[in-house]
């Protein structure tokens, strides 16, 4: 008999996420009898991805299904199938999912609103949940299908040193355009520029936004990718070109707010300058998902796209390292490995 540990909602949080918002629990675990299409899993690695904030919300306020009090809190993982009642999974195989933060859990692949996937043999977990997570998937589609991008464009990405953020900055650089990433901190603006290929890289946390922003586009921005909001998207409606594209991808200065995000002060802006602004979700691409999947690989091995990852350890820190994210505090994808008892 194993010990089953997990992290739940103790209260919803007013504003500020903190780690007293989740409650421990441990109870004796004792594999029972899987129905047929399910699957017994044994937590490896979990995504602490900013989405999960909005889902700690009461029901009406969050967007895609709140969590309830007292249930498990869900995230993207990467599991290793222990036991399997599905035809398409076998003991010992490494699958990504959206798993409940606990060690061992049931899965439904048929049920799932994000799919299991198996991990190709050869690829690292880390790897899976970095590089060709659904993050890089984001940043592709975003940017290729929403923003449209051509050769010789300003492409400004917020959240720039993020794990999305980072992705579009280098896939923009692929397709050829002039790239400019916003980032909190002097550390993380250098990276972008050395190892991302941000042209331009602006601190917005400790520098005169606007006037920046101008400085560094000076013919304007074509397309903006937004994974923040707030001042930041405002700053960028000022400085849009005629017919540019806003691609909304998140609003991550809002999450932990308590307040819903807002939209931009002057939307005639955007109605004299032709401007497009549209949201996107990632899981509308599934279908294309193959072939965004090879162009990131050949991307990777050529050496023009690589992750950065912020590798955490052990299931005590998952609620702490959750929320260093909202500020700032995390270098590249917030991963927390959790070793074997
Ligand atoms: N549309 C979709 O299908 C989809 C899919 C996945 C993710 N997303 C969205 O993509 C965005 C990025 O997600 P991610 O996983 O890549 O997270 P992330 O960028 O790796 O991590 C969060 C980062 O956001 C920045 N941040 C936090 N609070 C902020 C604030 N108040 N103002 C400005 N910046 C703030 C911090 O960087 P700094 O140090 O630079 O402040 C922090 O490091 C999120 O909005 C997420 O919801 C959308």
């Amino acid at each position: 008999m194993s010990v089953n540990r997990s992290w739940v909602l103790a209260h919803r949080p007013e504003g500020a996420v903190a780690a007293t918002d989740f409650g421990f629990r441990e109870e004796a675990f004792t594999p029972s009898d899987l129905a047929q299409g399910e699957i017994l899993v044994r937590s490896r690695i979990f995504s602490c991805a900013p989405t999960i904030r909005t889902w700690l919300n009461p029901p009406g306020r969050s967007y895609r299904g709140a969590i309830e009090i007292g249930e498990a809190i869900r995230g993207m993982a990467a599991v290793e199938v222990i036991a399997s009642c599905h035809p398409r999974f076998s003991v010992g195989q490494l699958v990504t999912a959206v798993a409940p933060w606990q060690d061992y859990a049931v899965l439904r692949p048929d049920e799932a609103a994000v799919p299991v996937t198996a991990i190709p043999e050869g690829m690292e977990a880390v790897d899976a949940m970095t590089l060709y997570s659904p993050n890089s998937l984001t940043a592709y589609f975003g940017l290729f299908s929403v923003g449209e991008p051509r050769p010789g464009m300003t492409v400004l990405v917020s959240g720039g040193a993020g794990s999305v953020g980072a992705m579009v900055c280098q896939m923009a650089r692929i397709a050829g355009c002039r790239v400019v990433a916003v980032a909190g901190g002097q550390e993380k603006c250098r990276w972008l520029m050395e190892s991302c290929g941000a042209d331009a890289a602006i601190d917005y946390r400790s520098q005169d936004l606007p006037g920046q922003l101008k400085a560094a586009c000076p013919k304007g921005v074509d397309i903006f990718f937004d994974n923040v909001g707030g001042d930041i998207l405002q700053a960028a409606v000022d400085r849009m070109v005629a017919h540019g594209r806003i691609v909304l991808c998140g609003q991550i200065s809002a999450y932990d707010s308590g307040e819903p995000a807002a939209g931009p002060r002057d939307m005639m802006k955007l109605v004299y300058g032709r401007v497009r602004m549209e949201g996107f979700v990632v899981g509308d691409y599934a279908e294309h998902y193959p072939e965004a999947m090879r162009a990131i690989r050949a991307w990777a091995a050529s050496g023009q796209i690589r992750s950065r990852v912020d590798l955490r350890e052990g299931f005590d820190v998952l609620p702490s390292a959750f929320t260093e994210l909202f500020k700032g505090q995390n270098m590249g994808t917030l991963l927390v490995q959790i070793p074997d008892p």
